[in-house]
């Protein structure tokens, strides 16, 4: 049922989880819907929009992000398994500049995600106390954590974005043939 012209391999569809998780991202919308529509707008500059009616009708999708947290983080699992699955060829043990490139690609997207907002939500926010019963639960530290990366969310944003399509070019050209790998093996 797969159109012909649309690749064929089932790594189509792994972008779009990516896709969906930036595209809804908190920190995204804040950003493309002051620089696009000018809604918020800055002080003293008048909207495209006459009054801000808030994230309704048509974009109502945007509270799909909780959703989309699970589809990336699922993306990480296959990251970080293919990072590691890298420093083996043919058995053997090695490191090279692309096994670098892929880890710290994994690296950055787990920033990213960690620090998502639905993320802490989801580990601790709803919480009203985390210390009530007199304990500081591992919970409290994991959120602690995810407040540390959310505050950092818009910079692991960037660079994980562009290191995402660093590393895929990377790949690209010593997959293609156009560059080597330097590596141990
Ligand atoms: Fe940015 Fe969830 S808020 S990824």
């Amino acid at each position: 049922w797969w159109p012909p012209f649309l690749p064929q391999s089932p790594a189509f569809f792994l972008p779009c989880l990516a896709i969906a998780f930036r595209l809804t991202c908190y920190y995204y919308r804040g950003a493309y819907y002051k620089s696009f529509f000018q809604s918020p707008t800055s002080c003293a500059v008048r909207g495209l929009a006459r009054s801000y009616r808030g994230e309704t009708a048509l974009v109502l999708f945007q509270n799909l992000h909780r959703y989309t947290l699970y589809g990336a983080l699922l993306l990480l699992v296959f990251l970080w398994w293919e990072g590691f699955a890298a420093f083996f060829r043919g058995g053997r043990f090695g490191i090279g500049v692309g096994t670098v490139v892929m880890l710290m690609n994994a690296a950055l997207l787990t920033g990213y995600t960690f620090g998502c907002h639905s993320w802490r939500h989801l580990i601790g926010g709803r919480l009203d106390c985390f210390t009530c019963d007199g304990a500081v639960s591992p919970r409290f530290r994991m959120w602690k954590g995810s407040s540390w990366l959310n505050d950092r969310h818009m910079a692991f944003a960037w660079f994980s974005l562009v290191r995402v399509a660093f590393t895929d070019f990377y790949i690209y050209l010593v997959s293609s043939g156009t560059i080597r790998d330097l590596n141990t093996w």
